[in-house]
């Protein structure tokens, strides 16, 4: 990808999944790296063996404190700072709306809304400071585009984060400072741990992958080269875009049984559509 080489950037949410696929990804091109977590045995695994220069910060980015660390430890190391991946969140809990406690709705807003304004807004005093040019990219989520009866704080935060991304690419256009968005869906991270036995939580994720229209569910690296895409030249005239890493999973029409509504006999499906066609792979 043009452009990334001997870039510095800046990836949250570092210590593993997306994050530190996105870490490995960005050195890959060429570019330096700041890790960023709460998670520092994570991230030191993270930058381990990088191809170039890279440092860990353990910092919460939900605090403006945190988010000066990062960016202080950043221009002591490297002197500037090219590309923010805000890409930290927590997911919250499963409780459905009569039970989602305002502490807990609280709690998912500050990582995942309040840590991307701030650093969002780090980013463009850092990009304006070093005379201009930068780009931001935020992971937002199918829970971005698409609603469901659980994970309604996650949802709203990653709803929000829409907002930000919309307003800092007008803001940053004339600038000449990008701002795009990936909306992954279904990544087997960390990210569920907590929730392994609830329905859509970590052990149910595969079956569910296997109703989108690639089968499967993606990984952190499928994520993390189109974050590189997007921070690099070859994405030079994309801003304010919001791109689903979903395996389709998104455009699936809910109201037509062959889009996937209630289709979970997923064999069964796939049997009625294509028979024995050879190169489809066996779903569920
Ligand atoms: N995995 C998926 O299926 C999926 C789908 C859509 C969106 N996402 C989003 O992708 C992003 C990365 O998630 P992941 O799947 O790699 O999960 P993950 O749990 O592996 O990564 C999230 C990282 O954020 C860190 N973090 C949490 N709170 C923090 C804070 N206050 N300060 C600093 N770091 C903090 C965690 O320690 C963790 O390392 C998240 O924003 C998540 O919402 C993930």
């Amino acid at each position: 990808m043009r452009g990334l080489a001997g870039k510095v950037a800046v990836v949250t949410g570092a210590a593993g999944g997306i994050g530190a696929a996105t870490v490995r990804r960005l050195a890959e091109e060429g570019a330096h790296v700041v890790a960023v977590d709460l998670d520092d045995d994570g991230l030191r695994a993270t930058i381990d063996g990088l191809p170039t220069e890279a440092i860990r910060v353990r910092a919460d980015v939900s605090t403006e404190d945190g988010v000066a660390a990062y960016l202080e430890a950043a221009i002591e190391r490297f002197g500037r700072v090219d590309l923010h991946h805000l890409n930290a969140g927590i997911p919250g809990s499963f409780a459905t709306l009569p039970d989602l406690t305002a502490a807990e709705f609280d709690r998912v807003m500050a990582v995942n809304v309040r840590g991307v304004f701030l650093g969002a807004r780090a980013a463009f005093q850092r990009y304006a400071a070093q005379g201009g040019g930068g780009s931001i990219v935020i992971t937002g989520s199918i829970g971005s585009l698409r609603g469901s009866a659980d994970l309604l704080a996650y949802q709203t935060s990653k709803h929000a984060v829409l907002g930000i991304l919309r307003g800092a690419a007008m803001y940053g256009g004339p600038l000449g400072v990008r701002v795009n968005a990936v909306a992954p869906g279904i990544v087997p991270t960390e990210l569920f741990a907590g929730s392994p036995d609830v329905a859509g939580g970590r052990d149910d994720m595969s079956r569910r992958a296997s109703s989108t229209p690639l089968r499967r569910a993606g990984t952190g690296d499928e994520v993390a080269g189109v974050v590189a895409f997007l921070f690099s030249d070859d994405a030079a005239y994309m801003t304010g875009e919001v791109v689903s890493v979903d395996g389709g999973a998104s455009i699936v029409s809910t109201v037509r049984p062959s889009g996937g509504a209630g289709a979970w006999d997923f064999p069964a499906y796939d049997r009625a559509l294509y028979g024995e066609r050879p190169g489809v792979p066996p779903a569920g």
